[in-house]
């Protein structure tokens, strides 16, 4: 499970960009996410690899509501590559880290009025129309001499194996102009009626966590057969098309994953074989892999705390060890049933003999590892989790009034903090107490 800087080092610690986690645990505190620069750069480097080698004009966007801040943006934007950002809230982050706008695609499918006013302003590169309201309301917002590059979002019915809460292209769902109805259609004529919107062709996303190649394949097909009836319909050539997220990632030691060269060789060899099929030149391919790019580059470490036994009806007994986080900086075990691996960090060099469950500290179930082998654990034992760095900060929250944790950032046995510990003070600091209550 290491990421390429992971190694146990001579104290039989779990190192991590030439650090031992257990003196990141001392300087930093814990809960505490640590994402690995290196490994981070690799994973962005090699996506440009495998699809640059094959196809030139493939742009590939970070999907930032993996992970997000200021650190990341730079990291992103000296790697070369896009950034996608769905909410105001992400295109405000990457406007403070000066990131060149004209990098950024802005996605949702409910922009706000106040959003797509932020995003003209700002200056995007491109805006992922998702349906008539926000094309009415962009209409709106735009000057007469005001021009804008956009995508439209369509929805085509690829329903992939993942978990359904995060399948996004099926015909059942919210995001997109619908191809049955003939939605997209009357979308693609009314942009190509206002001669301030340049539509630079179609963008879909089927969902997340898909490690099966045949719905890439599914999709870059169904894409490309959707851009030749609209060609058909109304003489449209479309110059691109954004057929959304990456790969699915490792979060326990038996996954196994195609790799990125036959993953790019897929989706770009399925884009070339429907080109030819339907004579239709061959558009430059947009991908906004998130997940892929940055779980892998992530750990969180834990304190260990209170360990005990409950006896099973069965006979035999469980053993919980309880970390000092749980939930609020990890919900995706309890949304997803997603599955983590961890180790004891501080005791690495130990075989791991002993079943332990591991659970989170608030006021419910909140299992974070059902059952995982760990050497002998005891109180003031680090905990590492591996594969954390993509939706885990990003969805954390102050559940139970738990401080959002920090997050170190390390590289070359060099360790800085890029998102600062909360403080109580910071938790309650948005309450207000009404005059008639005090
Ligand atoms: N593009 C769009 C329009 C998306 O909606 C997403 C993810 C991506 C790209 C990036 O997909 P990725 O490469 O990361 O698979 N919170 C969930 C994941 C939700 C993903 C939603 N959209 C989780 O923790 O599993």
């Amino acid at each position: 499970m290491f990421s390429i800087t992971q190694q146990i080092n001579d104290q039989g610690h779990l190192q991590i960009g030439g650090i031992d986690t257990v003196a990141l645990a001392a300087e930093f505190g814990t809960p505490l996410y640590v994402l690995d620069e290196e490994d981070f750069r690799s994973r962005c480097r090699e996506y440009q690899r495998a699809f640059h080698t094959l196809k030139p004009d493939v742009g590939i966007s970070y999907a930032s509501k993996a992970l997000l801040n200021l650190a990341v943006c730079r990291i992103i934007e000296q790697e070369g590559l896009g950034l996608d950002v769905a909410s105001g809230g992400e295109l405000f982050t990457a406007a403070q880290a000066a990131f060149p706008a004209n990098r950024i695609t802005m996605h949702g499918n409910n922009k706000s009025e106040e959003e797509l006013c932020q995003a003209l302003t700002i200056g995007v590169g491109t805006i992922v129309v998702d349906n008539f309201l926000e094309l009415e309301t962009l209409q709106s917002l735009l000057s007469p001499q005001q021009e804008l590059r956009i995508l439209l979002r369509v929805a085509p019915s690829i329903d992939p194996e993942t978990h359904p809460y995060i399948r996004t292209g099926q015909t059942d769902t919210k995001f997109g102009f619908a191809v049955l109805t003939g939605d997209l259609l009357r979308a693609v004529s009314r942009v190509r009626d206002d001669s301030r919107l340049e539509l630079a062709g179609f963008h879909c996303h089927i969902g997340s966590q898909i490690t099966d190649l045949k719905f890439f394949e599914e999709t870059t097909a169904t894409m490309a057969q959707i851009a030749a009836d609209i060609r058909d319909e109304t003489g449209y050539a479309t110059a691109e098309l954004n057929i959304g997220g990456g790969l699915g990632v490792r979060y326990l030691p038996g996954d196994s994953l195609p790799d990125l060269k036959t993953y790019a060789q897929t989706i770009v060899g399925t884009l070339r074989a429907r080109c030819a099929e339907l004579n239709m030149p061959e558009p430059a391919l947009l991908i906004e892999p998130g997940r892929s790019l940055v779980a892998e580059a992530g750990i969180t470490l834990y304190r260990v705390g209170a360990i005990k036994q409950a006896p099973l009806p069965k006979g035999g007994a469980r053993t919980y060890l309880s970390v000092d986080g749980g939930l609020s900086d990890n919900p995706r075990p309890q949304m997803y049933q997603a599955r983590y691996h961890a180790i004891l960090a501080n005791k690495a060099d130990q075989p791991a003999q002993f079943s332990y469950r591991i659970a989170g500290k608030h006021c419910e179930t909140d299992t974070l590892i059902p059952e995982v082998l760990l050497p002998e654990a005891a109180p003031g034992d680090l905990l590492a989790i591996f594969s954390t760095g993509a939706y885990n900060a990003s969805m954390s929250s102050n559940y139970n009034r738990l401080p959002r944790p920090a997050m170190a950032l390390v590289r070359d046995g060099q360790a800085d903090l890029i998102v600062q510990r909360e403080t109580l003070t910071e938790v309650t600091q948005m309450d207000r107490l009404p005059e008639r209550l005090r």
